[in-house]
């Protein structure tokens, strides 16, 4: 298995092997060793798609060395390309989108035989919600729990709609059962995940199931466990889930907040339905209700029609929010998408280029001064693992979501220590425990 993407396809690919397993194949440590090669992709923006495409074509001594190795291409580029894969990529042999994947031993089957083997369907109910994924790193103490699938929301630039099909929520008895196994297995954290999980809602003949309240069962269920979630959409951000998080000692105070773009026209023509106002509100209501809540962002730039006011109302609201940590992109065409079809991708590459190099300067000045502040405070961390640098070191993260590396001492992996900040760097703190 090989995995691209967001964390979703981190956890479908935990399903797939799961499913796998059930039909006798085994995950492997190094492709050599495999009889099928998995690759769970991502079609967000084009770059995204075309390191898939290399990782693909570089198949191709392996296919000489083994010619019964089959390729399959799974997840939102299986999705979004289907058949025209077999055609553009020789290498191919399966094709499998994000609903399908209970097919996969069956489709298996038939590439063996030759034949081709697709299924792109999506569903309106597949949850995969009698499936207890396979955790992929057995060493690991942080696990992802899927909550929902699909998105109903169109932002106009955005794929996912159209590769993942529509919005459905996953049971809430079968959510606490897996939170419940990763527990058992000693996992120490569980993030759950879906692209707008503010939205999760379950209804059955008598009862219905909100977010907030999924995440205060979550919480009570695995009380010695860390609860995150992600991601959030500001539009349905309500003070009831910051209630939530702020009752919950084990729900940690970090929210990431996607706002695109700082400008109400641009924003308007994402159709991402709230205005900078809006987006200014929730954080507001956010630094209140959870005082020191850690929060981090998506933004990009170069969208259509974005001129130089629309950005530097997105450089101001940066300024302004100062998000710990953000994640920035420039505008990518997907073809099919609203945007692709009705608004022209009129941004020159070298303004994107240019804005997008402006906000990550600023936002590497934010994160550092937001560092800075914590020096000489005192954070609980869950320890995620040795250092890279030194072995007598090592790291793990604060409830905010930060990473802060400090030395070893008698501690091991997957303890909670208390960790006094002495220095930083715009991506790291460093510490000792007190
Ligand atoms: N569901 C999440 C985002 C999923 S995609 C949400 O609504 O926030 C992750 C991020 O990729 C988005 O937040 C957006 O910033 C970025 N993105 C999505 N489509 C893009 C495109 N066509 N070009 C550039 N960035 C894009
Ligand atoms: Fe894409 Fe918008 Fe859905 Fe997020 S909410 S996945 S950006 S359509
Ligand atoms: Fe990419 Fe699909 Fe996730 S397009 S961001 S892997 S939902």
């Amino acid at each position: 298995m090989e995995t691209y993407g967001c964390q979703m396809n981190v956890a479908d690919s935990e399903v797939v092997a799961s499913i796998m397993e059930h039909d006798g194949f085994q995950i492997t440590k190094t492709r050599e060793e495999a009889d099928v090669i998995l690759v769970n992709t991502c079609s967000v923006r084009e770059n995204a798609e075309t390191r898939v495409r290399g990782r693909v074509q570089g198949f191709s001594e392996l296919k000489k060395k083994n010619p019964k190795l089959l390729v399959g291409v799974i997840g939102c580029m299986a999705e979004r390309l289907g058949e025209k894969l077999f055609e553009q990529e020789k290498n191919v042999n399966i094709v499998v989108g994000p609903d399908a994947y209970m097919d996969l031993p069956m489709l298996v089957e038939k590439a063996k035989k030759g034949e081709k083997a697709i299924n792109i369907e999506l569903s309106l109910t597949e949850t995969y919600k009698d499936i207890c994924p396979s955790r992929i790193d057995e060493t690991s103490i942080s696990g992802f729990v899927s909550i929902m699938r699909g998105c109903n929301n169109f932002c106009t630039y955005c794929i996912v709609p159209y590769t993942r099909g529509r919005e459905r929520s996953r049971n809430p008895e079968s959510i606490l059962k897996e939170v419940r196994d990763l527990s058992d297995k000693g996992y120490k954290e569980v993030t759950l995940l879906g692209q707008n999980v503010n939205s999760f809602v379950y209804k059955n003949s008598e009862s219905q199931v909100s977010f907030p309240e999924l995440l205060e069962l979550v919480a009570q269920e695995v009380p010695n466990m860390r609860i995150r979630f992600a991601t959030s959409h500001p539009k349905d951000m309500s003070d009831d889930t910051l209630h939530v998080i702020a009752k919950y000692s084990n729900i940690c105070n970090f929210i990431h907040l996607p706002v695109q773009s700082g400008s109400d026209s641009v924003l308007k023509d994402m159709r991402r339905k709230y205005t900078q106002e809006w987006y200014k509100d929730r954080i507001t209501a956010i630094r209140k209700i959870i005082p020191g809540c850690g929060i981090s962002s998506d933004i990009f730039c170069g969208f259509h029609n974005e001129n130089e006011e629309d950005f530097q109302e997105t450089i101001e609201l940066m300024k302004w929010a100062r998000f710990d940590l953000a994640y920035m992109f420039k505008y990518s065409e997907r073809p099919g998408t609203f945007a692709y079809k009705n608004l022209k991708d009129n941004v020159p590459e070298n303004v994107k280029s240019k804005r997008l190099d402006e906000m990550i300067h600023l936002q590497n000045q934010i994160s550092l001064e937001n560092n800075q502040n914590d020096i000489g405070e005192v954070f609980e961390v869950l320890i995620e693992g040795i250092s890279k640098r030194s072995e007598h070191d090592v790291y793990g993260r604060t409830s905010q979501n930060k990473v802060i590396v400090f030395p070893k001492g008698n501690f091991e992996i997957g303890d909670f220590a208390n960790v006094k900040v002495n220095s930083c760097t715009k991506a790291t703190l460093v510490g000792e425990s007190v």
